[in-house]
């Protein structure tokens, strides 16, 4: 298979590039789109061969639910059958945006969309590109990361290529997504609300809102994936949102540069990702800089991995950033993309 690249720019939407993908998609096929977070690959989440064919094309474990993508609170409670007041509250302060909701899932959605289960994800992403497409294809979208299962998520699309290529019809390349992660999953069909996965929301924004909030724990096994419905085969998932090559974390930067110069020794090519700004020459040495904030940190992290898989160090160093809520997101994709298989 082919796969088409259409440019067009967020902020000047060609409707003919729109209508293109659409018809993909009302045609039962898969496309590749920008949001806010990450790209997706959408399919019909009302037609359960195009949601298969996502599954298909990701090598995703049909354990796995996806988060369907709608275009505004009303076509999300169509696919819900219970919207509690939690869940209106939320969407309109955080809708349209990377927030993603679990809610009793009404008949309409297909089980494949929830891997069997009885609740479905469902959020409204911030992009225009995204909105526009979901208005035209007339479907909400089922669309998990447009990424091989497992590995890194993609913030363009030519990361989307890298993964991709020759499995998928189309790509809308809208440029760089400026999130850099994923939303934050909620549940609320529990009676005490609680988060699956951190995201670019943090748990403080969503606790002004939800006191009751449980916080985000990490699976201390960690091939679950925070998933509702528990792996055949675990371990399948233990490196997620993982490059190809090893990532070590280390808790700061002295114990970095350390290690940094350890595996140098040793004559191997090492990526290392600081937050501290310098300038270092050595050889077989990428040293890229991240920034000081969370949200910098967050935009860069995908990409300046993808970066260096396309070079193909042999190791990336990764300096730990401190504990604290803005930073849960990030240390949570850290820690997953280090877990050794
Ligand atoms: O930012 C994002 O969320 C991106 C963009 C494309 O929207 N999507 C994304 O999808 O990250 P994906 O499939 O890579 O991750 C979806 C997460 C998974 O951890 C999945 O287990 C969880 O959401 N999830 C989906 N449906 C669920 C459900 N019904 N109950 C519990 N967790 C669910
Ligand atoms: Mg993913």
């Amino acid at each position: 298979m082919k796969t088409e690249l259409l440019v067009t720019d967020p902020h000047h939407i060609d409707p003919a590039i729109i209508e293109r993908a659409a018809a993909l998609l009302r045609a039962g096929q898969v496309v590749a789109f920008p949001t806010e977070t990450v790209y997706g690959l959408g399919a019909d989440a009302l037609n359960d061969a195009a949601v298969a064919a996502v599954f298909v094309a990701k090598g995703r474990p049909s354990n796995n639910p996806v988060i369907v993508h709608v275009a505004d609170v009303s076509a999300a409670r169509r696919i819900v059958s219970d919207w509690p007041t939690a869940a209106d509250q939320l969407a309109a302060r955080f809708w349209p945006g990377p927030l993603t909701m679990v809610l009793p899932k009404a008949p309409c959605v297909p089980v494949i969309v929830t891997a069997g289960g009885a609740t479905v994800a469902v959020r409204v992403p911030a992009h225009p590109v995204a909105l526009a497409l979901i208005r035209a294809a007339g479907a909400p979208l089922a669309a998990p990361s447009a990424n091989r299962s497992g590995y890194i998520s993609p913030t363009r699309a030519a990361h989307v290529l890298r993964s991709l290529a020759g499995r998928i019809p189309m790509i809308l390349d809208g440029g760089s997504t400026t999130g850099g992660l994923e939303s934050t999953v909620i549940d609320l069909s529990v009676s005490q609300p609680r988060i699956l996965r951190p995201g670019l929301i943090s748990e403080a924004e969503l606790r002004s809102l939800v006191p009751d909030l449980e916080g985000f724990s990490p699976p201390t096994n960690p091939a679950h994936e925070q998933s509702a419905a528990p792996l055949r085969s675990p371990g399948q998932l233990a490196r997620h949102y993982a490059p190809q090559a090893m990532v070590e974390l280390l808790p700061d930067h002295r114990s970095a540069a350390a290690r940094v110069a350890t595996l140098l020794d040793r004559g191997l090519s090492v990526g290392w990702l600081s937050r501290v700004e310098d300038v270092d020459s050595r050889a077989n040495l990428r040293r890229v800089w991240m920034g000081a904030g969370a949200d910098t940190y967050a935009a860069l992290l995908y990409a300046r991995l993808h970066d260096l898989d396309a070079v193909g160090v042999d190791r990336i160093i990764i300096e730990l950033p401190p504990a604290g809520d803005e930073w849960a997101a990030i240390r949570d994709r850290l820690r997953r993309a280090s877990t050794a298989e």
